[in-house]
């Protein structure tokens, strides 16, 4: 599986940095990079391009997918271009295009893929599909060479879970959420809260002035020592104070404490993760890494960093800008896969599921089947 992709006229990734254009269209941001990975596995983001549609979904409170793929289609070509001239590179400096084959809003992902099986065509380019969450996954490399195998966790507005990341597209499950994602508990009490959109930035804010012992908020899976997540407890309890809500301070103190509520069912999972971790991983060194957009927030790094100094891991998080949707991370995830020649054919399909560990979601149906799927 290592070598040179068949139909490239690129470069050897044995000897040669691999550069490579990489698209994310997977929810409402529109983006391109371009990444430079050199053989030692250094990463180098020659341009990250993000055009975020925020605007156009802010009065519905949440993401429509109709508007998300339409807007894709306006801005795909010219942030693509972007991406390229800031970088300055021209395509013969291309030696691949990668793109998010999903998970994700379906319309989407197929804006982004489409462009680059056209660009990849036009351009006798390999194309690489590849799945979101190994784009969260490979983030932290962006701007620190890690080893593998590592531990992560992986939280965003669609995904909660604690992955053991052994190499390229080799990844095991080790905990999901069984109900709603960290990113979309945080929305969605933003939400119930007036707090605007998108929630969480706009809950940390609020927390910021808060008291989070004013409120008792429920506590998940109690009871339970495996490494699963759950926050649809603590949504529906929020919203019912939220309701009682009268004064600015009670509003702060409610967000408050649902912070802390989140970062202490994250950082205790992780806490239970690493140990779990550590017992297994013999001579290699320990380290925890945690993406995705829910890794923006300063208490959930704080508590994690400090779960993390505990246990003797080393904690990495990704600069604010590689947590939240970004293309440069779709290109990393492409070029390692491209340097084993790992590509894809023109017919890769798009796909709005796609779990990483596919063994774990097959052998725990709760995991796979239904809205519990697309969130673990
Ligand atoms: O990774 P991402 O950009 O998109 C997904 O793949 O979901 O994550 C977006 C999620 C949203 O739910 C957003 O509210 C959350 O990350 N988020 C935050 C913060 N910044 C972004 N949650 C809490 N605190 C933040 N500062
Ligand atoms: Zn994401």
């Amino acid at each position: 599986m290592s070598g040179r992709p068949p139909y490239s006229r690129g470069s050897d990734p044995a000897t040669e940095a691999l550069t490579v254009l990489g698209l994310e269209t997977s929810c409402d941001e529109t983006a391109a990079a371009v990444v430079r990975l050199s053989p030692d596995g250094r990463a180098e983001v020659l341009s990250s391009v993000v055009h975020s549609q925020i605007d156009d979904h802010a009065a519905y409170g949440g993401v429509v997918p109709e508007i998300a793929a339409r807007s894709h289609v306006e801005a795909i070509d010219g942030v693509a271009r972007r991406a390229l001239a800031e970088a300055a590179v021209d395509w013969t400096a291309i030696d691949g295009v990668a793109a998010t084959a999903g998970p994700g809003l379906i319309g989407g992902v197929m804006v982004g893929l489409s462009w680059a099986k056209g660009a990849a065509l036009a351009r006798n380019l390999p194309l690489v599909a590849v799945n979101h969450l190994e784009g969260h996954a490979v983030s932290a490399r962006l701007t620190e060479p890690i080893a593998y195998p590592f531990l992560l966790l992986l939280v965003s507005g669609g995904h909660c879970q604690l992955l053991d990341v052994r190499g390229v597209g080799e990844v095991r499950r080790i905990g999901a959420t069984i109900d709603d994602a960290a990113g979309e508990a945080f929305d969605k009490i933003a939400k119930s809260m007036g707090l605007g959109y998108p929630g969480g930035p706009a809950l940390e804010r609020a927390a910021a002035a808060g008291d989070a012992g004013r409120y008792e908020l429920p506590r998940a899976l109690l009871g339970r020592k495996d490494c699963d997540f759950s926050f649809s407890g603590l949504k529906t309890a929020a919203a019912r104070i939220a309701q009682t809500l009268t004064t600015d301070q009670e509003r702060a103190d409610l967000a408050a404490a649902v912070q802390a509520a989140i970062v202490r069912q994250l950082v205790e999972r992780s806490g239970r993760a690493m140990d779990g971790w550590a017992a297994q991983a013999g001579e290699a060194e320990r380290v925890f890494v945690v993406a995705g957009g829910v890794a923006a927030n300063r208490a959930v790094r704080a508590g994690l960093e400090q779960a993390a100094a505990k246990r003797g891991f080393r904690f990495l998080a990704p600069p604010l800008a590689y947590c939240t949707d970004n293309a440069a991370m779709i290109a990393l995830a492409g070029a390692e896969r491209l340097a084993l020649g790992l590509t894809s054919g023109l017919d890769a399909p798009a796909r709005p599921r796609w779990p990483l560990d596919e063994a774990a979601a097959l052998a725990d149906p709760m995991h796979v089947a239904g809205r519990k799927g697309a969130k673990a």
